[in-house]
């Protein structure tokens, strides 16, 4: 998704910008560039493509100022050219935008007089910022009268000819956050950006526009009115980013898993969680992507533990679908980013409605952290790969927490067993050690899958959500298209596919529905089918001959055993996506924090 920054500084500011726009890659984006103010004239510098071609720009045609605004653009609307690239300016009036302006091509009617240069619709917010100065507003004025003519879901900062102490940030829908520093001062989209500048940040709230000089920061609400906005001081790890010794972030975050998990189960053994279960009667799960598949794992837990009906949906379909909510739900929204926007809409939609809206995230000052009448950390810690990794582990953490607790509350297991489920738990982050030193045996077999066009992913109960996730990370970052179906779905359909140059990985542990997923498997090797099997020593011993790769996992109880089996889903997608050489933290055309529909 599209990065802002913005820097008042007392030196150069263009290779300050670069450095802040890089710590802003991992949100996914195809063209990049910066702006700033030099003797009072604004001039600007873009690029298609990674940021070293914006530094190759700046290297043949450098750009002086101490002021700047830069930006790292994800295309929505047009194409990903330097034209349609960010900082987007008119006359005096230079904007970097994240979101979508819905009312664009309105506006663009009624600026029809003006020269437009871009296909986007973030530049009309310079075009009527630059009209409403025509028309005689100074600077700050001018963008606040602009703001009130946008419709959509933005994070904006404005730059201004003439105006080198001043930058006007905005935010409704995209979060944005305000840098403290000594005599400077920041905007950006996260705290990470501003990391290496500063650990003083406000954050903006919905509806918020500052007036940002060198010597502070004004904030106003949606209304007008002067706002008073906490400034936190932001813990250094939670800004920092390094690979950890690893090739990629992907592979960090895949590494750190047993001690992020550990310290979440940890977090929630000692912690109260503010939930009774005993008066509801569904609980409703949203999500998109990833995050889905973690609700869809936690249903077979809601169901069989707790006895309690759960809807699972994603929260695109959700928002708009109009289905009934029954006044006693619990709605429960899970998202790493916090501000994914269907997710946050499908929030929305259902807080006058149900009982009681919980957020599972993980970045706690979120849009979806903070609108929910209880919010629960995953403490995953940073995700910077693309590919959700660390952060499905942990929202498995926390959804199985919950689930047990519903089940304890409700009398539908005894606390033995209870006591057993949290033993298993707070075994796991040993076992996902032990899965991880199965990497090796992992990378032997994903040259060949490199070559495969498609793969399936199959797996019955919890492990068929698991077969969807697997499948979706190897999607994501090696292009290889993949499906995940239920195992006894694989002869509705999916069984057509079937042939030596599709190979089939099958999620097994040997649990009660072991034998029919062997026989689904069977009915693929009869068919000249290539099955991965990942599964228990007894399941291996029972079902391993004649597959053409077997994995053995550690036991565990198969209830919880997706969290186990997420590592070798991923370890999967991730030497699979080193064979074909893709760009693994960053794949093409996806974004880490999706906030627009
Ligand atoms: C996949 C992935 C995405 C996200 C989805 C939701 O690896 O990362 O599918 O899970 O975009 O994002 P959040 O969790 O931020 O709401």
């Amino acid at each position: 998704m599209c990065g802002i920054v913005g820097v008042l500084g007392n030196h150069e500011v263009a290779p300050i910008l670069v450095e802040a726009l890089k710590r802003l890659e991992y949100r996914g984006y195809d063209s990049a560039g910066i702006a700033t103010v030099q003797d009072g004239r604004l001039d600007r510098r873009r690029a298609v493509g990674k940021l070293a071609n914006l530094s190759d720009a700046l290297v043949h045609d450098p750009l002086a100022g101490k002021s700047g605004i830069g930006h790292t653009r994800w295309a929505t609307h047009g194409g990903p050219t330097v034209t349609n690239a960010h900082p987007h300016q008119a006359g005096r009036v230079a904007v970097v935008h994240n979101g979508i302006i819905e009312n664009y091509r309105d506006l663009r009617a009624r600026l029809a007089h003006r020269d437009f240069h871009t296909e986007t619709d973030s530049e009309t917010v310079a075009q009527l910022c630059e009209e409403h100065m025509d028309q005689g507003l100074p600077p700050r004025e001018a963008a606040v009268a602009t703001l009130k003519d946008l419709d959509g879901a933005y994070a904006l900062a404005f730059l201004f000819q003439g105006e080198a102490d001043l930058i006007v940030a905005a935010r409704k829908g995209s979060p944005l956050a305000i840098g403290h520093g000594d005599g400077e001062m920041f905007v950006g989209s996260d705290a990470i950006a501003l990391g290496p500048m500063t650990n003083s940040v406000t954050y903006l709230e919905e509806g918020d526009y500052a007036f940002v000089t060198r010597s502070g920061v004004e904030i106003h609400d949606a209304e007008g009115r002067l706002a008073n906005r906490e400034m936190r001081t932001i813990p250094a790890q939670s800004t920092q980013l390094d690979k950890g010794g690893h090739k990629h972030f992907m592979a960090k975050e895949i590494f750190e898993q047993p001690v992020v998990l550990s310290d979440c189960l940890s977090h929630y053994t000692g912690a109260e969680i503010e939930l009774d279960f005993t008066q509801t009667d569904r609980v409703v799960l949203v999500a998109c992507g990833t995050a889905h598949y973690a609700c869809a794992v936690a249903k077979y837990w809601f169901e069989q533990m707790a006895d309690l009906p759960c809807d699972v949906d994603i929260a695109s379909e959700y928002r708009y679908r109009e289905g009934p909510v029954s006044p006693n739900a619990t709605a429960i929204f899970v998202s790493q980013s916090g501000e994914t926007a269907d997710t946050l809409a499908a929030l929305r939609y259902v807080k006058e409605k149900a009982a009681r809206v919980v957020s599972v995230v993980n970045v706690p000052e979120s849009s979806i952290s903070r609108e929910a009448d209880l919010s629960l950390p995953i403490l995953a810690g940073v995700e910077v790969g693309v590919a959700s990794t660390k952060a499905f582990m942990n929202q498995l953490g926390v959804l199985a927490n919950l689930a047990i607790l519903a089940a304890r509350q409700r009398g539908t297991i005894t606390p033995g067993r209870a006591e057993e489920l949290r033993e298993t738990l707070r075994a796991l982050p040993g076992l996902i050690n032990q899965a991880l030193a199965c990497e090796d045996q992992i990378a032997s077999h994903t040259a060949e899958l490199s070559e495969a066009r498609s793969v399936l992913f199959l797996g019955r109960g919890p492990m068929f959500p698991m077969a969807m996730e697997g499948a979706l990370k190897l999607k994501e970052i090696s292009y290889i298209h993949a499906e995940g179906y239920a195992s006894g779905e694989l002869k509705h359909g999916p069984i057509a596919l079937i042939d030596n140059a599709v190979p089939v990985i099958v999620f097994a542990p040997r649990d009660a529905l072991f034998d029919k997923t062997v026989s689904n498997m069977q009915e693929v090797m009869a068919r000249d089918g290539k099955v991965w099997l990942i599964t228990d020593a007894d399941g291996a011993r029972e079902a391993g001959d004649g597959t053409w790769a077997t994995l053995v996992m550690p036991q565990v109880d198969p209830i919880l055993a997706p969290l186990l089996y997420a590592v070798p889903a991923q370890l999967i997608a991730y030497h699979t996506a080193l064979h074909k050489g893709t760009d693994v933290d960053q794949p093409r055309n996806l974004a880490k924090s999706v906030t627009v529909e």
